[in-house]
């Protein structure tokens, strides 16, 4: 049975006292959730550490949302995985659009990030998923099947057992729109289904496949009823503990 997981991307939203607010939060509403959905939340650089405390002995997991493509050195700004693991983080988003868009995230680039954060034991949500042109063009299953080749392919089945896959169209996030179900179940069927090419159908099968792009929890229930939704990647609705723990509730 693979994970069903519910992970909050905070993106660049809220100060340090407001994330430990809303973390503090998560966590003590996190009890009603069924034990076998895991809870992640990724918050900015900054929040890591002091929140890293708030989830300590709870359920709840942390992620960043990036990290280097370099080991360590003089690359000023940049974050490392190493950085990422010394301050308890278990996860990190790679490949998010926003950050393939704005930031110049390549593939090439997101091989390098996925290679340090599994070195360093983190376990790695990486997003794919098309844009609205795409989608309109029906170039989207080769879209997410070029993604998921030029970075998925390049590890081995131990390391996809600690990669969970997010497909995000680029058109439903923070848009309001959502995929249909039935959009969202086709893609994540073939999604797996190109996991299996290269790794098998059993470790393809292992692989959690999460939903992102304006989930709520008024359409999450459809989405997660889905046979091939393993759970979602949440943005705007992940900055209230009401909402996200209403979507991680909606299995
Ligand atoms: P929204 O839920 O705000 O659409 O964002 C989705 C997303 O990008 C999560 O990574």
């Amino acid at each position: 049975m693979r994970k069903k997981i519910v992970a909050g991307n905070w993106k660049m939203n809220t100060t340090v006292p407001e994330g430990i607010e809303l973390a503090k939060a998560v966590v003590e509403a996190s009890s009603q959730v069924p034990s076998d959905v895991k809870l992640i939340i990724a918050t900015p650089f900054t929040h890591l550490y002091p929140i890293a405390e708030v989830v300590k002995g709870s359920v709840v997991a942390l992620s960043a949302e990036n990290c280097a493509d370099k080991e360590k050195g003089a690359y000023t700004g940049e974050v490392s995985a190493a950085m990422l693991e010394s301050v308890g983080c278990q996860y990190t988003i790679l490949g998010h659009s926003e950050r393939r868009q704005y930031y110049g995230e390549t593939d090439e680039k997101l091989v390098e990030k996925t290679r340090l954060a599994l070195a360093h034991g983190l376990d790695v949500i990486l997003c794919v998923g098309e844009n609205l042109e795409e989608r309109e063009a029906g170039k989207h299953f080769d879209v997410c099947a070029e993604q998921i080749k030029n970075v998925l392919y390049h590890f081995s089945a131990e390391e996809l057992a600690h990669i969970v896959v997010a497909y995000e169209p680029v058109w439903a996030i923070g848009t309001g729109k959502t995929a249909t179900a039935e959009q969202a179940q086709e893609i994540h069927a073939f999604i797996r289904q190109t996991i299996a090419e290269k790794f098998g159908k059993q470790a393809a099968e292992q692989t959690s496949i999460l939903y992102g792009g304006s989930c709520k929890p008024s359409n999450a229930k459809e989405l997660f009823a889905q046979k091939d939704i393993d759970g979602g990647l949440i943005g705007g609705a992940a900055l209230k503990a009401e909402d996200f723990i209403g979507i991680a509730m909606s299995f």
